[in-house]
């Protein structure tokens, strides 16, 4: 088969580091790719809205997979534009399917008519300052205020009096996030620890892949701004068999019933982003396609063949599949330019070292420059390893996060210390 991964980040290194290990898996490619990506496969510089140039190319090189990593083209309809070419198989949701991710609104309605527990919500439109208001009065601080659409994650706002959120719900209804934000969430405030859980589906069958804890603030003790993600573990202490069950049965469950139900098209990635709320687990958001940097912990503790998984969704065989979990501890660092995640400079020449035994190194933003690497993001590289006790995995990654240089670098040094 030949297989053609969409991105550029760490996620879509792992992704294709994974399928490069398939005896199934002839010719593959990434586009854009990185520095990373170009070590087990070919980039192509494609860009990833310009649907038509992806078939030409697709058409071109007998693709006959597509696997997607960020949520853009499936928010702006890719598996749908490819109904048009049936010999190649798409792996991401339909564009109403990604609507569960690109859509707070619409994600909130789809739980509410499947009873999957998520905190209360009411939406409001432009011109509808005053009433949002009136309802943020009725809550008790602090506020929690969502841009209804793809807001390159940013779109989230905690506000923690009733004058900032009055002040900021009035400035999103205006346009603080374009269109994004001409519709607007407002939900109760959740305390608890949040986790992630991800699922493969066909839109009716379904399996579950290992569950991972990302931090997504930039300091110490999750402080600070909010990044892409700063690091990673899994599998998750706390997400024992009781707390996985009440996930499969409340929220994992009718989520795909509804998505069979309402005949939403659905193969691909449902990625979700849950809450613990005293030993009950609810819906923070829904993603549409795998996290990052989740994905380097997910996909190292998968045993087995990820093509085979994904032929298994396009032939909807997915019920008759175990995937096996490694009992390894996945420990996730990330390396980030200095300044991320607000201004930064790239081009720094990289240093990195050999892959240890039980490490390995997924490139984020870094891109080839002569016979170099060099950083090319804010999030340059993930450090993951593998080990059988987490305490020291969580230092195995430090230890080799330490060992690659380039001008400028920082990392957290205290992923997982609520664990
Ligand atoms: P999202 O972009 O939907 O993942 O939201 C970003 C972050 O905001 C989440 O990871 C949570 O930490 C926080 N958040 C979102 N919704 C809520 C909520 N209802 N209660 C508490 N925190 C929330
Ligand atoms: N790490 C969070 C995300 O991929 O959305």
């Amino acid at each position: 088969m030949n297989v053609l991964i969409l991105g550029s980040g760490g996620r879509e290194h792992t992704l294709a580091w994974k399928i490069r290990q398939s005896p199934l898996c002839d010719q593959l490619f990434i586009a854009p790719g990185n520095a990373g990506t170009a070590l087990v496969g070919s980039n192509v510089d494609l860009k990833l809205l310009d649907f038509q140039s992806l078939a030409d190319f697709a058409l071109q090189n007998n693709i006959d997979c597509i696997i997607v990593g960020p949520e853009e083209p499936l928010v702006m309809g890719i598996e749908d534009f490819f109904r048009d070419y049936p010999e190649i198989f798409v792996l991401g949701p339909s564009q109403q399917g990604a609507l569960l991710e690109g859509s707070k609104d619409f994600a909130k309605a789809f739980m509410a008519d499947y009873n999957i527990p998520t905190a209360a919500y009411k939406t409001f439109v432009t011109g509808e300052h005053q009433e949002a208001v009136e309802f943020l009065n009725t809550l008790p601080p602090p506020y929690v205020l969502k841009a209804d659409g793809l807001a390159a994650g940013k779109g989230v706002l905690i506000c923690a009096s009733l004058e900032e959120a009055s002040s900021e719900i009035q400035a999103m209804l205006s346009g603080k996030f374009g269109k994004a934000s001409s519709k607007v969430v407002i939900e109760h405030f959740l305390k608890g620890i949040e986790f992630s859980v991800f699922a493969l589906t066909d839109g009716k069958d379904w399996v579950l892949l290992p569950e991972a804890k990302d931090y997504k603030r930039v300091g110490v003790g999750d402080t600070g701004p909010n990044t892409g993600g700063m690091g990673a573990v899994s599998p998750v202490p706390f997400a024992d068999e009781t707390v996985m069950q009440k996930v499969i049965e409340r929220i994992v469950k009718p989520t795909i019933k509804g998505l069979h139900e309402k005949q939403i098209r659905y193969n691909g990635f449902v990625f979700f982003g849950l809450i613990m709320v005293n030993g009950d687990p609810f819906v923070i958001e829904y993603n549409c396609r795998m996290g990052d940097p989740e994905t380097e912990v997910v996909i190292p503790r998968i045993e087995g063949d990820l093509l085979e998984l994904i032929l298994a969704v396009r032939h909807n065989k997915l019920n008759e599949i175990k995937v096996p979990q490694s009992k390894l501890n996945a420990c996730t660092v990330m390396l980030c330019s200095g300044g991320y995640p607000d201004s930064y400079e790239k081009g720094f020449e990289m240093n990195i070292p050999a892959e240890p035994e039980n490490t390995l190194f997924f490139h984020a933003g870094t891109s080839k420059k002569n016979d170099s690497i060099v950083t090319n993001g804010g999030r340059v590289l993930a450090v993951t390893t593998l080990s059988t006790d987490l305490q020291q995995g969580l230092e195995n990654s430090k230890h080799w996060a330490e060992q690659i240089q380039f001008e400028g670098k920082y990392f957290r040094k205290d992923i997982g210390f609520d664990l």
